[in-house]
């Protein structure tokens, strides 16, 4: 079949709401499914291409979203010259177009549409020189994360300032693709930005391990672009946490007594952080205040006032026994190994350790990094809340209180983050949430962004997840989460929707202000890649191992080392 030249294919036939459709022409021989451009051939009508629509008010770029064929009835034509047009059907074909841009006068494409078409509007199909020409614009640092997937031939950018300038969530189901995406954004973050600023909590050790717990720590990230940080031994110190988490962490709200303890806690420790810091001559040191102080001396001060007798112990204290409950609860913690990087801090046991801990945090430490990967997975599950809480709210508070904020911009990365920043109230995590909260709500002035990565969006903080301003979906054929993403997106973007659950691996829908317009990328893989490679299963049950050291499994869960 001879493929016709012009790149005209219909007319607007029908207008409803943001859809328009198309009607398109028929050839001789019937509906032509391709068209040479040049030294182009392009589909027509496929599904997610992208159409121009033209006529006298403006120019539209529009995305195919439905393409159907219908048999229609026609009365019979007497018609001797041409027997074949007497049958008393015809068939018609037309596409549903999601107009997503207008192109201005000047050839540049603005998202969203003020001004429909009228009836009868040319559709054309578009050359990819003129694509890349309204799609590609290669601004300054513009990151490639990958193809468009509607046209391979062209580039996908995002614009780095919009992507991290506003919170990002990159959400899909498990093994579409979230933590490859992810590297392969930061990846070309850390080469083409050397002064980038990211923080990674990296749950799984997947991003960074090591071949023996004493061999070096080896990554996805270029030498020298990152450091890695066993999370025991960032050892975020118990002083640092403010009054509220301390009371989240040794207060059983439940306990009759707890309004007592909750009171008392609070004049214990507003006097032990004044006692220790007495030589650095802070005036307004709070019973928040980031200083040391000692928690036996906490615990002490309970113990006597819990076995506080007076009138030569005839008569007892007014705080006798209230505190039973309270110091049983103190010692088993206190006596857990696993609290140790955290109770009995051996490198920041003093305040002015606190510089040092910042700097290790937020990678100006020695030697000085782009990226900080936080490698959360020795810590048991049921610690990594508080200890994600408490790098949550560090961010923060380095910014907060840094003169030099909006030239030291930070991207903290939560991977799998509905483990620690969930959507119920439930109580263990109320302070990791809280966190994180407050880094999405306000964040963006103190230049601290947020990225969330999850496999299960439902699970994750609305508050946190309603606040991200660019989003990189991958596969989700859940309905329930996809009608959750669907609701999240914004408004012009939300038909797009339905195409999450046709997304193929390391394919993602990115919405938002870093790129240009709702567009379907084909991700470059990573490389290195991160250690999250599917087990090819069947090999291994095939030739797997016969036996395992089954006595080494058990010390390592006895020692606690993975
Ligand atoms: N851009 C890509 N190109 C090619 N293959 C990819 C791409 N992205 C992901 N994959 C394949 O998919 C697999 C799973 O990817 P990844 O570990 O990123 O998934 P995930 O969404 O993070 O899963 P989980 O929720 O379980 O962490 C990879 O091991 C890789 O084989
Ligand atoms: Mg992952």
């Amino acid at each position: 079949m001879a493929m016709p030249e012009s790149s005209l294919i219909g007319r607007i036939t029908d207008i409803q709401g943001g859809c328009l459709v198309v009607t398109l022409f028929p050839a001789e021989e019937g509906f032509p499914s391709f068209v040479t451009l040049g030294q182009e051939t392009l589909p027509i009508g496929q599904l997610g291409s992208l159409v121009e629509v033209r006529d006298r008010a403006g120019h539209l770029l529009a995305e195919v979203s439905r393409s159907l064929e219908e048999t229609i009835e026609r009365r019979p034509v007497q018609d001797q010259a041409a027997p074949e047009k007497r049958r008393g059907t015809v068939r018609e074909r037309r596409l549903e177009l999601i107009a997503l841009g207008e192109i201005g006068k000047d050839g540049r494409l603005e998202p969203g549409v003020s001004r429909f078409p009228l009836i009868g509007a040319a559709v054309h199909l578009i050359a990819s020189s003129r694509l890349a020409a309204l799609l590609v614009r290669e601004r300054e640092g513009a990151l490639e994360l990958g193809r468009l997937s509607t046209r391979p031939t062209l580039k996908a950018c995002l614009d780095p300032s919009a992507l991290f300038g506003r919170h990002l969530a990159i959400l899909g189901q498990t093994g579409a693709g979230k933590s490859w995406t992810l590297t392969s954004l930061l990846q070309r973050v850390v080469t083409s930005m050397p002064r980038s600023h990211i923080v990674l909590l990296d749950l799984h050790g997947e991003y960074g391990w090591r071949a023996s717990p004493s061999a070096p720590y080896e990554g996805v990230f270029p030498d020298r672009t990152a450091r890695h940080i066993d999370a025991r031994e960032l050892e975020i110190p118990y002083w640092l946490l403010t009054y509220a988490e301390l009371v989240d962490l040794f207060i059983d709200r439940s306990d009759a007594n707890a309004t007592v303890q909750i009171a008392f806690l609070r004049e214990a420790l507003y006097s032990l952080r004044r006692q220790s810091n007495q030589h650095m001559g802070l005036e307004r040191l709070s019973v928040d205040s980031p200083v040391y102080f000692s928690i036996e001396e906490l615990y002490q001060k309970f113990k006597k006032a819990n076995e506080e007798k007076l009138e030569f112990g005839k008569v007892k204290g007014p705080l006798y026994g209230a505190f039973d409950d309270f110091l049983v609860r103190f010692q088993s913690m206190y006596n857990d190994a696993r609290y140790d990087f955290f109770l009995h801090p051996r490198k920041h046991s003093s305040s002015a350790s606190l510089e040092g801990l910042l700097r290790d945090f937020v990678g100006l430490g020695e030697p000085k990094r782009q990226v900080t990967v936080i490698d959360l997975s020795p810590i048991p599950v049921d610690l990594r809340p508080v200890v994600s809480a408490q790098i949550g709210r560090l961010a923060f508070e380095f910014n907060y209180w840094n003169p030099r904020r909006h030239e030291f911009p930070l991207l903290l990365v939560c991977e799998e983050a509905h483990q620690y920043i969930p959507r119920d109230a439930e109580t263990q995590y109320v302070g990791t949430r809280r966190a994180m909260e407050r880094i999405a709500k306000e964040g963006r002035k103190y230049g601290v962004t947020l990225c969330v990565v999850s496999q299960r969006p439902t699970e994750l903080s609305e508050t946190v997840l309603s606040q991200c301003g660019n989003y990189l979906c991958l596969r989700i054929s859940n309905a329930d989460d996809q009608e959750y993403v669907r609701r999240l997106l914004p408004e012009g973007a939300k038909n797009l929707a339905d195409m999450l659950a046709s997304l193929r691996r390391g394919e993602v829908l990115a919405v938002g202000d870093a790129a240009l317009l709702p567009s379907r990328i084909l991700v470059h893989p990573p490389n290195p890649a991160p250690a999250s490679h599917d087990a090819p299963l069947s090999r291994s049950w095939r030739e797997g191992p016969e036996d395992l050291d089954v006595a080494e499994i058990v010390n390592r869960w006895w020692r606690q080392m993975r």
